[in-house]
């Protein structure tokens, strides 16, 4: 069985004594009320990874992730922190490709790449997101998009190297809006993506390949999305600022 993941992306959000009280109250819930066998991932601010990794120290199933990393491996790239430092203060996974780091900071699939390569050489696990705006999906291009991304963002890929990746689905109109996803447009948006994996890749590839969706997912909608058969997980915005939200959208994966 393929790997269910809940991440949750605090963005550019919370103080360093913030980050560290809401890490404990989620740590402190999931032990006491999840049973399930979820990986669960908070991805800080850079500022906080290595407190969050040390503080989580060696518990299982929760793990602690970059929001982004350099396509450099070291050098004088002034600002830019490589994947090589985040692992050596305890990163496991990395975001390649948030839609807003493709729409404020003009990431795009060639650049994309690069860092995709940096974070498997730096030994980090890629959370690799892809996802069309509204205006591609009311002209229908989103399918079109999609396979843009994936292909030009990972598909140089070896297959013993993407088997290191995890996919994120999300739909520009999605994030942040309140607007969810319907299940059926999520799954099928996944079943897409497993299909061009299996394309590349083959069936036993693309059948271990984890998609999480991420875009409003909330405790009230993530049960329903995670009953889909081709949706393993979530990365969660908003609803990860807070325990008790985040908890429940763990507890909702079984
Ligand atoms: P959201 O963000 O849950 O606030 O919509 C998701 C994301 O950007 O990863």
């Amino acid at each position: 069985m393929r790997k269910k993941i809940i991440a949750g992306n605090w963005k550019m959000n919370k103080t360093f004594e913030e980050g560290m009280a809401l890490v404990t109250e989620i740590n402190g819930m999931l032990r006491d009320e999840y049973q399930g066998s979820a990986e669960v991932v908070i991805i800080p601010p850079f500022t906080h990874v290595n407190a969050v990794s040390r503080m989580l120290g060696d518990e299982k199933n929760i793990s602690t992730g970059a929001q982004n990393c350099s396509n450099h491996a070291s050098g004088a790239y002034t600002g830019e922190v490589s994947a090589a430092m985040l692992y050596s203060v305890g990163a496991k996974y990395v975001i390649i490709g948030h839609s807003e780091r493709r729409q404020y900071f003009m990431e795009h699939n060639a650049w994309l790449a690069q860092k995709v390569d940096a974070a498997l050489a730096g030994s980090l696990l890629p959370i690799y997101c892809c996802g069309e705006t509204l205006e591609e999906r009311d002209s229908n291009k989103h399918f079109e998009v999609l396979e843009a991304q994936i292909k030009e963002g990972l598909f140089h890929l070896a297959a013993e190297q993407f088997s290191n990746v995890v996919i994120a689905y999300e739909p520009v109109w999605a994030i942040g809006t309140g607007k969810t996803a319907s299940t059926q447009q999520a799954q099928e948006v996944h079943a897409f993506i497993r299909n061009l994996v299996k394309e590349k890749y083959g069936d036993t590839l693309a059948q271990q390949t984890t998609i999480q969706y991420g875009g409003s997912v909330k405790p009230d909608n993530a049960a329903e999305l995670f009953a889909a058969s081709d949706i393993d997980g979530a990365l969660v915005g908003g609803a990860a600022l807070q325990s008790r939200s985040f908890v429940d959208i763990v507890k909702a994966m079984r």
